[in-house]
């Protein structure tokens, strides 16, 4: 097994001031556990409560993420909305989202992903970058087809970025369906993504899974050798679903 793996979650549009000690709880849990040292933990939070957590939290173990930033090529100015790479690094974020199936569907374009890998990385942040097909393309076994099309237009430009790129492959016709494919369809298709990064941009790539992941289905999921770790909505949400699937998947 891999040992540095990734434990990641999306709260997407979740979580009042409140709910940050839902983080804190995880935070000491992993601080107990010295044989977890080796796992990256990070919360993409939202914006509202992302500069709190950065600041008030004093976290050893979780880090903190953001889902989205500005795809603008400047870090200060007329963009009424948008959040620039260079106010999550002055608040010290190390990381966000990009590329979101739920960002794209309410009109992310490749061409504005890639930019904003590109003011990200500039910016010292870490970027998880989020591919998948839809179920149609599902279907019509033409998965591969369409992240290999988002892998392009969003790294082509990027290329100089690589290293600072966690590639999550999230199925959106998987995401908070309860639905996930089964284990060797996702083997191979890991392996067929690591193998598109390693030919086409020389890259050894991590790669992480999302969509559904829950206490209900991580012994199954832990045995896909490719997988680095996982990206996590729902069961992000509360720490006890959380710690589960950290302790189920090292048991
Ligand atoms: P889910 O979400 O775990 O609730 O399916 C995953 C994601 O959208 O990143």
């Amino acid at each position: 097994m891999h040992s540095k793996k990734y434990f990641i979650a999306n709260w997407k549009m979740n979580g009042l001031k409140g709910d940050l000690n839902q983080i804190s709880i995880i935070d000491n849990f992993l601080k107990k556990k010295n044989k977890l040292s080796a796992l990256n933990c990070i919360f993409c939070i939202p914006y509202t409560i992302l500069g709190l957590a950065l600041i008030n939290l004093k976290l050893k173990k979780v880090k903190i993420g953001a889902q989205d930033v500005s795809n603008e090529a400047f870090d200060f100015g007329p963009s009424t909305g948008q959040i620039s790479s260079k106010m999550l690094k002055d608040l010290n974020c190390k990381f966000t989202i990009l590329g979101h199936s739920e960002k794209r569907f309410n009109g992310d374009t490749e061409h504005q992903i890639s930019q904003k890998i590109g003011m990200a990385v500039k910016n010292n942040i870490k970027v998880i970058l989020c591919v998948g097909e839809n179920l149609k393309d599902y279907k019509k076994k033409k998965s591969f087809y369409k992240v290999k099309k988002q892998l392009q237009l969003s790294l082509k430009k990027n290329k100089k970025y690589l290293k600072n790129i966690i590639f999550a492959y999230e199925p959106i016709w998987s995401i908070g369906t309860g639905i996930i494919p089964e284990n060797s369809y996702l083997n191979n298709f890991f392996l067929k993504i690591k193998k598109y990064l390693k030919n086409e941009f020389k890259i050894k790539a991590t790669v992480i899974y999302g969509g559904s992941v829950s206490p209900k289905n991580i012994n199954e999921l832990k045995n896909i050798d490719l997988c680095d770790g996982f990206l996590i909505g729902g069961a992000s949400l509360k720490h006890k679903n959380f710690i589960d699937i950290i302790k189920k998947y090292y048991n």
